[in-house]
C-alpha cells in the first residue's frame, strides 16, 4: 500500500485537513484534548455535519450537553442536525438527561455506551460511519483508572463497525495532564485544544500532537468561532509549544494526583 492511497476523511474544516495531510485515516480513533471552552465540541459538530454531507451514518453521543443544545450550537453554524436525524443520517443520544427518547443512555457505563452505538449503526445502515463522544471522560470520571481498559475497549468494538472515531477528554486536574492514564498511547491521534489570555483577549488554539500514518503539521495554530463560519484556522502561531505548557508546579502537582489515585485504585 503507497501512503497515498490511505482513505481519508474530512474534518469539515479545509485548513484542518491540510494541516492533516489530506484528513484523519479512516478506521482511527481520535482524541480531543482541552481546556473548557476551547472548541472540542463544535469540532465534533462539524465532523458530523461533514458525515452528513458525505452520506456517512452518522452517531454523536453527548454527555456534558442536552441534544437539544448540540443541535442548537449546530444551526448558528447553519447546520441543520434535526433534519439529518428525520431523514436518518444521524443518531444524537444524550446521557441521563431523564427523557423518554429511545437513543437516551440511562447510565454511564461504558457496556451500555458501546450497546447503544452498535445499535444505532445498525439503525442507520451499512457503510462508512463517523461516531462522536463528547465526552468519553464522562465515562471514567468515578474510576480514573478504567481510562485506558474503557478507551481500548470503544477502539477496538467500534472499529469492526466501520466508524471512525472523535472522543473528546476534559483537560483538568482530575482527569489527569495529558489525556488521561496512558489513553494517549491507545488514540491513533491526539488533537489538542489550548487556550490563552493575552493583553487581555481570550486565544484559542489546535495542535496536532499525533496522527499515525500522518505527515502532519507540527505547529500550534490559532484558531477562532464565528456564528455562521464555525472554527476556522487563523493560521500558525509565533509562540512556540514552550509558551502555552503548563508551570512545572501544576504538572508536577497533577502527575502526584495521578500516582495517588492509581495506587488507591489498584488497591481497591
Ligand atoms: N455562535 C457562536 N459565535 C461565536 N462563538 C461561539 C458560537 N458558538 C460557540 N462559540 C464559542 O465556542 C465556545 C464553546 O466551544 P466548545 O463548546 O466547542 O468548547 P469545548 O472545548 O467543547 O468545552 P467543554 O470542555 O466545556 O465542553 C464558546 O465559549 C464560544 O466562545
Ligand atoms: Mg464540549
Amino acid at each position: 500500500m503507497t501512503l497515498n492511497s490511505i482513505e481519508r476523511l474530512s474534518t469539515g474544516i479545509k485548513e484542518l485537513d491540510e494541516l492533516l495531510d489530506g484528513g484523519i485515516p479512516k478506521g482511527f480513533f481520535v482524541a480531543l484534548t482541552g481546556e473548557p471552552g476551547t472548541g472540542k465540541t463544535v469540532l465534533c459538530i462539524t465532523y458530523i455535519n461533514e458525515g452528513i454531507k458525505e452520506g456517512d451514518k452518522c452517531v454523536y453521543v453527548t454527555t456534558e450537553e442536552s441534544k437539544r443544545s448540540i443541535i442548537t450550537q449546530a444551526k448558528m453554524f447553519n447546520m441543520d442536525f434535526e433534519k439529518a436525524i428525520s431523514e436518518k443520517k444521524l443518531v444524537l443520544a444524550d446521557a441521563l438527561m431523564g427523557d423518554d427518547d429511545p437513543w437516551s443512555l440511562k447510565s454511564l457505563e461504558i457496556d451500555e455506551l458501546i450497546g447503544k452505538i452498535i445499535e444505532a449503526k445498525k439503525y442507520l445502515g451499512y457503510g462508512r460511519a463517523r461516531l462522536v463522544i463528547d465526552s468519553l471522560s464522562a465515562f471514567w470520571l468515578d474510576k480514573p483508572a478504567m481510562a485506558r481498559r474503557h478507551s481500548y475497549l470503544v477502539k477496538k468494538v467500534l472499529s469492526k463497525w466501520d466508524f471512525t472515531i472523535f472522543a473528546t477528554s476534559q483537560y483538568a486536574i482530575t482527569t489527569s495532564y495529558a489525556f488521561g492514564w496512558g489513553v494517549e498511547h491507545i488514540a491513533d491521534g491526539i488533537i489538542r485544544f489550548r487556550r490563552i489570555i493575552r493583553n487581555g483577549q481570550l486565544k484559542r488554539y489546535i495542535l496536532i500532537e499525533k496522527m499515525r500514518q500522518t505527515n502532519h503539521s507540527l505547529r500550534l495554530h490559532e484558531i477562532e468561532i464565528k456564528p455562521g463560519a464555525g472554527l476556522t484556522i487563523i493560521g500558525a502561531s509565533e509562540m512556540r509549544v514552550e509558551d502555552i505548557r503548563l508551570p512545572k508546579s501544576v504538572v508536577d502537582k497533577i502527575v502526584k494526583t495521578r500516582q495517588e489515585e492509581e495506587a488507591e485504585y489498584s488497591n481497591a
